[in-house]
């Protein structure tokens, strides 16, 4: 089984420490919502976010869309070939239950992650779609328990597409790491958590684009 963590993902929800800050409070009243019913968003909140630790990571949500939208909808997860995960700056992860179709349209989007967020789980005719736990990077990994785990970035060491593929398929188990943030890098904690680390291109590319190629090879390599 092939495992795919989008690690540090900038979503969470409006944090406590700004919910009173005017661009959030503005956002808020157009949205009718309280401000801690919000997701936190850089082109609604940019002005509240400056002083918030780890800024530059956070509130890209729409990163989040994109990526998840890019592996749901690749053969390999549809004929159950892939489980995704995705871990939160604020140490959450979700899981995608199987053959999972999310809105297409952003907003419906977030509605569903928000209410996500609140009630810990989603479930349609007695499936689970999507789930919530209190988990670090280290402590999902440890649970996914890969004989490999890759991760990818444009600090990596450069590799091409099908050798990453092809070392994702010598196991049995194997995981590959992609970052749901918009800038930086993978935290200390995550890099300690990984065997090897690539970069596909001299570009820093968007990680719904990284996924698609990855997947891309390892269904070539499984003719699918
Ligand atoms: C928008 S980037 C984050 C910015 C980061 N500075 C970077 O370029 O890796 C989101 C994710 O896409 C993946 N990514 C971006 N460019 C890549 C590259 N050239 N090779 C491999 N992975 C890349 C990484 O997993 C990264 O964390």
């Amino acid at each position: 089984m092939i495992s795919l963590i989008i690690a540090e993902s900038a979503l969470e929800m409006v944090p406590k420490e700004i919910r009173t800050h005017p661009s959030v409070r503005n956002h808020a009243e157009r949205a009718r919502r309280n401000p801690g019913d919000l997701l936190l968003d850089r082109s609604y909140h940019h002005a509240a976010m400056k002083g918030l630790r780890n800024a530059e990571k956070r509130g890209r949500p729409d990163l989040v869309h994109f990526a998840l939208l890019s592996a749901l909808a690749t053969p390999l997860y549809l004929q159950d070939g892939l489980t995704v995960y995705l871990h939160t700056t604020d140490d959450l992860v979700i899981t995608i239950g199987r053959s999972v179709r999310l809105p297409k349209t952003y907003a419906r989007f977030e509605t569903l992650l928000v209410q996500l967020l609140k009630t810990k789980v989603i479930e349609t005719n007695g499936q689970v779609l999507l789930s919530i736990s209190e988990m670090s990077f280290q402590e999902l990994s440890r649970k996914i328990r890969s004989d490999i785990t890759v991760g990818l970035s444009s600090s990596g060491s450069m590799n091409s597409v099908r050798l990453v593929a092809e070392e994702l398929r010598a196991t049995e188990n194997a995981t590959f790491v992609i970052g749901g943030f918009p800038k930086s890098d993978f935290s200390q904690e995550v890099l300690e958590s990984i065997n090897s680390l690539y970069s596909i291109s001299p570009t820093a590319l968007e990680a719904h684009l990284v996924i698609a190629r990855i997947i891309y090879d390892l269904e070539v390599l499984r003719n699918l």
